[in-house]
């Protein structure tokens, strides 16, 4: 399978500036060299442009860059519906979180089309579950699964409601330790999947992943990953502005990324939130690629060894 990149160089669904150079960073640590070396072919689409929707007014005054947040869900989406009706893998190059309206969305419409329900996993220290109502920050890039889980008054985005949304049980939220009240309720009442740290730490992130990944190969399903750096422990990958202590270790993120290649599930991948102005000599965003690799197929050797 053909692996194209894609860069969303969105930023104004986060809190500061810096995302918008996270595409040329992926670029500039090697991804593409990185995939190819593991005997994948790579095309780089280059960055997908903004189009301004026109004057829209938010339905709520809190919120921050709501016009570009329409532009951006409606050009992703269609570049992510356009890509997951061909026969290759997309890599979304964030770009903060706000792009996965659109990414995931697309991604959902093209799996529909082939008649496969869509499968997400968030990997996040965040949910990013708030509908337009209940965010306080009014930062974007913490609502894009509220609306791809269908929840209401996101209509703006498409210009209709979500024709294609992932049902909440579909949707595996691992890595969590910060979550908001109102978020709280309504991850509760949909029965969404979390995985927080605190499970992690008493079950191990490969005892959390495996009925997840069975329950999408039983259901035929497609799976779109959409890893945030933050994620990550800030030690490891600083280079985010929306860090929060006590993130996944360098090991279970790569375990995480070996076992879904394992398991041949994943068809589409969004790295996002990577802030290259935050990073330190590149660390993070050759973290990034690397996980990239071990997603890819990167392990110490290709065939069992001996063992006891
Ligand atoms: N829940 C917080 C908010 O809504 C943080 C969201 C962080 N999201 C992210 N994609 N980094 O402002
Ligand atoms: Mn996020
Ligand atoms: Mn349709
Ligand atoms: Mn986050």
């Amino acid at each position: 399978r053909e692996i194209v990149l894609v860069g969303a160089p969105v930023n104004d669904g986060a809190g500061q500036k810096g995302c918008v150079m996270g595409p040329d960073a992926y670029r500039t640590a090697g991804l593409g060299e990185t995939l190819k070396a593991l005997g994948h072919s790579v095309t780089d689409h280059g960055n997908v442009r903004l189009v301004h929707p026109g004057n829209v007014a938010p339905p709520n005054p809190v919120l921050r860059n709501y016009e570009t947040y329409i532009g951006w869900t409606r050009a992703l989406h269609a570049k992510a519906a356009d890509l997951g009706s061909s026969p290759v893998f997309p890599i979304y190059l964030g770009g903060d979180h706000s792009m996965a309206a659109g990414t995931v969305s697309g991604q959902a419409r093209a799996a529909a089309a082939q008649g496969r329900p869509l499968f997400v996993l968030w990997l996040d220290a965040h949910s990013d579950f708030h509908t337009l109502d209940s965010t306080a920050s009014g930062n974007l890039h913490g609502t894009p699964l509220a609306f791809l889980c269908g929840l209401s008054g996101f209509d703006d985005l498409l210009g209709a409601p979500l024709e294609h949304p992932v049902s909440p049980e579909n949707v595996e939220i691992m890595g969590v330790r910060s979550v908001d009240d109102a978020e709280r309720e309504m991850l509760i009442g949909l029965g969404v999947g979390v995985s927080d740290m605190r499970r992690i730490d008493e079950s191990g992130v490969g005892t959390l992943l495996t009925p997840f990944l069975d329950r999408v190969r039983e259901a035929n399903g497609l799976l779109h990953v959409s890893l945030d750096v933050d994620f990550l422990d800030p030690e490891i990958a600083p280079a985010v502005g929306t860090t929060v202590p006590g993130g996944a270790t360098f090991r279970e993120a790569h375990l995480v990324m070996e076992m879904l290649h394992d398991s041949g599930l994943v068809t589409s991948l969004d790295l996002v939130e990577l802030n290259p102005f935050l990073d330190e000599r590149g660390k993070t965003a050759r973290l990034m690629v690397d996980l990239t690799g071990s997603l890819f197929g990167r392990r110490v050797f290709d065939r069992p060894t001996r063992s006891f």
